[in-house]
């Protein structure tokens, strides 16, 4: 039995499809698409612009010119009603003498919000609101989300074995899943304005965390590492390709962060750092450190010549105020060292959002992924289950199939290979 569509639905679904082509490319700005349909032939047809502008409503008429009076124009988003960079659409949609407008999703950004419809019917024209509205509403889950959270949507990413591990202690990177999989986690990086991991991660397995599929090359988001004491080697993959594609590393220098800093990371000696001279300030004029919150930043002299990275990956040598040398060295490399507390994912998120970034794909490992989870700070699950086991010495998922935290639901699956992908959502 098949469901009947009607052409609102037909036309919007298209719309929301041509929406995704840029997402993870117009931050600030929701990736928005615009069909206009005359007779239902789409004369004109548009996605907000790499860089967030033009919108698609001024582009889809442009494309329909004349055509576009007495025509329907299908728009994921509300149409703006406020004079940004870019005059309103709402008045662009108005002068196009388009008959109706459809909108997906009520744009909630407090410039809007319902602004825009009213004012396309105070013109006279028809409008529809809600169509395919959880389908539109998915699209934008990144824009809906820092509008509404004031922080990045969240997606965790879990390759788990089928013993429910993430990886083998030691052993860096493990193949778990097969080549479909991770070209679908490849496309997630395309859409998405930053991925994260964890130090454990960056040090165990030296990813890229690239954007890598052919025609794709150039859609990779910014790159980010929590890393309390700043152990990312210099030698590192990520360190040494931060000019292509941007790495930040968050560290928890500063007054309050210093009980991090106190405990050593796993075989290292504690590093302590100096203080002094912290003003709490966004940016050390000398270093380019910039800082979130309270903990302040300090200028970084490094110690000439030293770098403090082990080129194989390991953590780097570590003594008393050696985070300024190691920090330096990856300045050096074009890293951005981040000061705010890593464990303080909300003050974070809310600092990466103030930045324009939007959407996050957190990638692990297995204490990040936890930490993000126990905070309550993820929306989304996307877990990829490989059809072999890991065994001994396995580092175990947080979550796994049929065991997901609580509020989660399940939306989709699909099978990629030998593997199972779950889509879980959280639903609140
Ligand atoms: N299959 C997959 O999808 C997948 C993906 C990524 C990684 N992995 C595997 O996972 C393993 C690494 O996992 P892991 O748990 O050891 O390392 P991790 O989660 O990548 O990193 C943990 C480190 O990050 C620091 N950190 C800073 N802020 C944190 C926060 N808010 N929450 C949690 N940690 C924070 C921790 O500091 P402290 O030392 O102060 O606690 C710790 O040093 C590797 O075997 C890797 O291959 C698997």
């Amino acid at each position: 039995m098949s469901a009947v569509v009607s052409d609102d639905e037909r036309f919007m679904a298209a719309a929301i499809r041509l929406s995704r082509r840029n997402l993870g490319l117009t931050a600030t700005n929701p990736s928005v698409a615009c069909l206009i349909v005359r007779d239902g032939v789409v004369v004109g047809s548009a996605v907000t612009a790499p860089g967030g502008r033009p919108h698609a409503e001024t582009q889809a008429l442009a494309m329909a010119g004349e055509a576009a009076r007495g025509a329907t124009a299908y728009v994921t988003l509300e149409p703006c009603s406020h004079h940004g960079k870019t005059p309103p659409c709402a008045d662009a949609l108005i002068a196009s003498g388009v008959a109706r407008v459809v909108v997906s999703v009520v744009d909630p950004d407090a410039r809007v919000a319902g602004r825009g419809l009213s004012m396309l019917r105070d013109a006279g024209i028809a409008v529809e609101t809600g169509v395919l509205e959880r389908e539109g509403r998915a699209a934008l889950a990144a824009y809906l989300t820092r509008q509404t959270r004031k922080r990045p949507h969240v997606t965790l990413k879990l390759a788990v074995s089928s013993d429910g591990m993430l990886g083998r202690l030691g052993a860096g990177q493990v193949a778990i899943t097969g080549p479909v999989s991770r070209g679908q986690v490849h496309v997630l990086r395309a859409e998405t304005d930053a991925i994260l991991v964890g130090i454990g991660t960056a040090l165990a397995d030296d990813p890229d965390l690239t954007c890598r599929l052919p025609g794709l090359e150039g859609r990779s988001p910014v790159r980010i590492v929590l890393d309390p004491r700043v152990e990312l080697p210099p030698a590192s993959r990520l360190a040494r390709t931060a000019r292509d594609v941007p790495v930040i590393v968050v560290a928890a220098l500063g007054e309050e962060a210093d009980d991090v800093l106190a405990t050593p990371p796993s075989g290292l000696p504690a590093i302590s750092p100096s203080r002094g001279e912290i003003d709490g300030g966004m940016v050390s004029p000398n270093s380019g450190v910039a800082a979130v919150g309270n903990a302040g930043s300090q200028p970084i002299s490094p110690p000439e010549g030293e770098m403090a990275g082990r080129p194989e990956g390991g953590n780097p040598a570590a003594s008393p105020n050696d985070w300024r040398a190691r920090a330096a060295a990856l300045e050096a490399l074009g890293v951005e060292v981040l000061i705010c507390d890593p464990r303080r994912l909300g003050d974070l998120l809310s600092a990466l959002a103030t930045r324009g970034i939007s959407s996050l794909l957190v990638e692990g490992g297995a204490r990040t992924a936890q930490s993000f989870l126990d905070a309550g700070l993820v929306d989304r699950i996307m877990l990829f289950t490989g059809p072999d086991p890991i065994g001994k010495d396995g580092v175990a998922s947080p979550c796994v199939s049929g065991q997901m935290p609580r509020g989660f639901v399940l939306r989709h699956t699909a099978r990629y290979g030998a593997d199972i992908f779950e889509d879980y959502e959280r639903d609140d």
